[in-house]
């Protein structure tokens, strides 16, 4: 089972990425006033049918050929809900799909964030057409990462070049380090 929160959001964003989206924006927001851990992922893929979206909370569920259960989901709504947080899926087939998980931040059995930033990292790199717009914000402080600012900048310098990766890691971490100052989350 996994252990923190940013390998939950690895898995939700490659269901966006099987998906077909070609944008996929992913928020963590910290509200320590309201006791908060809030991951909103929001992709342009294909979306999901009512049936469908009935079933993808269910763990038999799953349109996967190569195994047949789909857990990625389900986990990632148990994680949230037994925080006493909430789980919402909104998707429109044709449009795409948007999965709102809040967690109690300081409830005990929350699983730590993880490392976001590689997940994120992980995203850019292994898939350089896809764009990614990632909003960290830590009471009210927030940065974003948008790739497709940097594709202006970069021109036809790839998102996984040597140098362009080492430079996201860098922004990521100097951004977040600025945002909440090192607070563990
Ligand atoms: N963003 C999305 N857009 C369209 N369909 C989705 C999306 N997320 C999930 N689905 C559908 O829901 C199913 C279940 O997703 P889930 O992540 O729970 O399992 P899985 O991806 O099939 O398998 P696993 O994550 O365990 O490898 C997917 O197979 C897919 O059909
Ligand atoms: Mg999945």
């Amino acid at each position: 089972m996994m252990t923190e929160i940013s390998l939950n959001v690895l898995d939700i964003a490659n269901n966006s990425i099987r998906a077909g989206a070609g944008l996929i924006e992913i928020t963590v927001q910290i509200q320590r006033d309201r006791d908060a851990l809030t991951i909103i992922i929001t992709d342009d893929g294909c979306g999901m049918t009512p049936e469908q979206l009935k079933s993808v909370e269910d763990p038999f569920f799953t349109t996967r050929t190569t195994r047949r259960i789909g857990l990625g989901v389900p986990f990632f709504k148990m994680a949230a809900l037994s925080t006493e947080g909430s789980f919402k899926i909104d998707s429109t087939p044709g449009s795409g799909t948007t999965i709102t998980a809040v967690f109690g931040l300081t409830h005990i059995d929350r699983m730590p964030l993880g490392d976001m930033n590689s997940t994120i990292h992980t995203l850019i790199t292994l898939n350089t057409h896809i764009d990614f717009l990632y909003t960290y914000s830590f009471d009210g402080n927030q940065f974003t990462l948008d790739t497709r600012e940097f594709r202006q900048v970069l021109g036809d310098v790839p998102l996984n070049s040597p140098e362009v990766s080492a430079y996201i890691k860098e922004y990521l971490t100097e951004n977040q380090n600025e945002a909440d100052g090192g607070y563990h989350i």
